[in-house]
């Protein structure tokens, strides 16, 4: 006997991500370039900043020389703008496009690619208005650094204030990191990089060892801050002196 047709309405899905097809839209460009984006120069920046700021292990003075190294670039702001502020925010906000137009299904399938999906877009969300926190802060309110790198490392102290302030700082790091880690990863897989399960459990490891080794070295950076006497946040009468000589 035929069924009877059913009288249900129905049911729609949401539009998810369109598929890719060859000279079909451009949403296989925008996905491209969020992915390279990740890494170049997002990523390579991550990494750089880490770096600087772990001269704060080495001491206020070891700290000021880095800052004063890295403002002393020519275009520095034309840099940060074209290096930094710009790729971050194309990433961060198509980022978020991404995450909008997809569909998290862990409370269905609670399998660990999915958790990793899940974790993916919250620790970018989190490193997002962590940054935007972050680089108001220290790089657009209170003294200049760029013009008085000496300040830098007292200034960064004082951001240090509260015990919330420092889990904020902590939860910051250790998202960007995981997020960082686990993006290349997902690049190696997404480039062909790593082509089948061996290699991509493999390369899950060293990103495993990467994220803990992020986490460590901000959380070494932090304690140095936490730890040494609260260093002068004016201008020293040098800098204004030599700033005024420019
Ligand atoms: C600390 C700054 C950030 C770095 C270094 C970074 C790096 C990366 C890298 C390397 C990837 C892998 C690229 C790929 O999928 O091939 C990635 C993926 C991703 N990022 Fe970021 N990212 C950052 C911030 C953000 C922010 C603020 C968001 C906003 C939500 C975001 C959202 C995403 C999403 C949704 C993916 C996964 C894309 C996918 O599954 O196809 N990221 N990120």
């Amino acid at each position: 006997m035929a069924a009877a047709p059913s009288t249900a309405a129905p049911i729609k899905l949401p539009g998810g991500v369109s598929p890719l097809r060859a000279g079909q839209g451009h949403s296989f460009l925008w996905r491209r370039l969020h992915s390279l984006t990740g890494i170049v120069p997002v990523g390579l920046f991550l990494i750089e900043h880490f770096f600087s700021n772990a001269y704060a292990t080495k001491g206020p003075g070891a700290y000021t020389k880095q800052v004063a190294f890295l403002s002393s670039f020519p275009f520095v702001v034309t840099l940060e703008l074209l290096g930094i502020w710009l790729p971050i925010l194309y990433h961060s906000l198509y980022g978020f496009y991404i995450w909008y137009r997809g569909d998290s299904n862990i409370r269905d399938y609670p399998w660990a690619g999915n958790w990793m999906y899940a974790a993916q877009r919250w620790t970018g969300a989190i490193a997002f208005f962590y940054m935007g926190w972050h680089t108001w802060h220290l790089r657009f309110s209170g003294v200049h650094i760029l013009t008085y790198p000496a300040a830098a490392f007292g200034k960064v102290q004082l951001e240090f204030h509260s015990p919330a302030a420092v889990a904020f700082y902590a939860v910051g790091i250790f998202c960007a990191s995981w997020h960082f880690a686990y993006g290349l990863w997902l690049f190696a897989a997404k480039w062909g990089i790593t082509q089948g399960p061996v290699s991509r459990r493999r390369w899950g490891y060293v990103c495993i060892l990467i994220a803990l080794v992020f986490m460590a070295v901000g959380a070494v950076t932090m304690h140095s801050f936490m730890t040494t006497p609260q260093q002068p946040v004016e201008p020293a009468a040098s800098e204004l002196d030599s700033f005024t000589m420019r």
